[in-house]
């Protein structure tokens, strides 16, 4: 259509959005849909933090605010840096936005011009290129391979970097993967980034609560301090806290950056919503101590769902150190025809036969940037996961 404009004719929808748009109009037609196409946990915000969302509206904090935050939450998230990175942050340092999402938006819109490039490793949240592309930057995919655990290597961050690269964004634990970098393996690639300072870090640390087994988190700027400078750590209340509808995500960088993002969103969205940020105050200050049984609880589901995957036929799922995401590769199901006579030639066919067929929504690999494969949300309940994977299992029986 003519009238929309040069950029937003490079920008797609978010396919998995899309995916749950589906799965939920599927459903509302009475058909047997189980959806592990979404990213978000599958409970309510504790009622500590409703309970301040109801006391700020009650106590009449519904007015604007300032436009990345009120005090109160920048020195929660200031504490909250310190007391889980080992970072040091004061209030002129640290943005609030309406979301994980809108903070990162704000970051590549305030810096990026024509022809900029922003490194993003493959698989990647689909998000991210797209972001690029709206605030007039040009994505670089950097290739993983399933032989990595989907983890970029240094010479692969090596080779994706050029004289016009301006950021590498980062995100582990991954979405979709749900791969996570070893400090030793972080350090291999702030030791590159180390070489070119041209490029600033976008540290994702979305899913920073959500380690398991011997896995430990680490963010770019705690293991190598030389990069504080350039680097925005971004975080967020969705998923740890189960607060995906409130919207509230935040960020620490250098002050010169985080007043130009102020000003994105003092032109856009004005502020994150009042009511939202008091709760985000009790998140982060209130007490945390669900946060280590919640993550417990996804890696029994992690460990439930690789096996059930591994045990079909054409699928081969590594093993993830956090999120509540797995990718299996389904290269051995490709040239293949579904019970129902759909031909499997990409991951898209894949997905859209096991959902016609089975009733199993998952998103494509094509989605993330690497095919053939899928991704499994496990922020669904046991009894549904336990289904999908019987579900799957036939389905991939079924291939011939
Ligand atoms: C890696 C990653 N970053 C950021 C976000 C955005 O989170 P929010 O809902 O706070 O905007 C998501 C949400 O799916 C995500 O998966």
């Amino acid at each position: 259509m003519s009238f929309l404009s040069a950029t937003l004719r490079r920008v797609k929808p978010s396919p998995t959005i899309a995916v749950t748009t589906r799965a939920a109009e599927l459903k509302a037609e009475g058909r047997d849909i189980i959806s592990l196409g979404a990213g978000e946990p599958d409970f309510d915000t504790p009622a500590h933090i409703r309970e301040a969302g109801i006391a700020a509206i009650e106590t009449g904090r519904t007015r604007y605010t300032p436009p990345d935050g009120i005090p109160e939450l920048k020195d929660a998230i200031a504490a909250k840096f310190k007391r889980d990175n080992g970072l040091d942050y004061d209030r002129s340092q640290i943005s609030v936005g309406s979301g994980g999402k809108q903070i990162l938006f704000n970051a590549l819109k305030a810096t990026l011009n024509a022809g900029d490039e922003v490194v993003i490793p493959a698989p990647f949240w689909t998000s991210y290129p797209d972001m690029v592309l709206l605030a007039g930057g040009e994505p670089v995919i950097a290739e993983t391979s399933v032989q990595t655990a989907y983890k970029l290597t240094a010479d692969q961050l090596e080779a994706a970097i050029t004289p016009r690269t301006n950021w590498f964004i980062f995100n582990s634990p991954s979405n979709p993967t749900g791969a996570g970098y070893s400090r030793a393996e972080l350090k291999e690639l702030t030791d590159v980034l180390m070489r070119h300072p041209q490029v600033w870090i976008l540290s994702d640390d979305m899913y920073e609560h959500l380690a398991f087994g011997d896995f430990k988190f680490c963010t770019p700027a705690e293991v190598e301090p030389g990069l504080y400078d350039r680097t925005l750590t971004t975080n967020g209340v969705s998923k740890a806290y189960a607060m995906t509808g409130w919207r509230i995500g935040y960020a620490g960088g250098p002050a010169e950056l985080i007043k130009a993002m102020r000003a994105v969103q003092s032109q856009t969205t004005s502020n994150p919503c009042s009511i939202s940020q008091w709760a985000a105050v009790e998140a982060l200050t209130g007490p945390q101590d669900f946060l280590a049984p919640n993550a417990r609880m996804f890696e029994a589901r992690r460990d439930m769902v690789v096996e059930a995957l591994n045990a079909c036929p054409g699928i081969a799922c590594p093993v993830p150190e956090g999120a509540f995401y797995v990718y299996p590769s389904i290269a051995d199901c490709i040239g293949k025809t579904s019970a129902g006579g759909t031909r499997i030639d990409t991951d898209e066919d894949f997905a859209t036969a096991l959902l016609n067929e089975t009733g199993v929504a998952v998103v494509h690999g094509a989605a993330f940037g690497t095919s053939p494969a899928f991704r499994v949300s496990y922020a669904a309940s046991e009894a549904d996961l336990r289904e999908a994977c019987t579900r799957i299992h036939t389905f991939c029986d079924g291939l011939g």
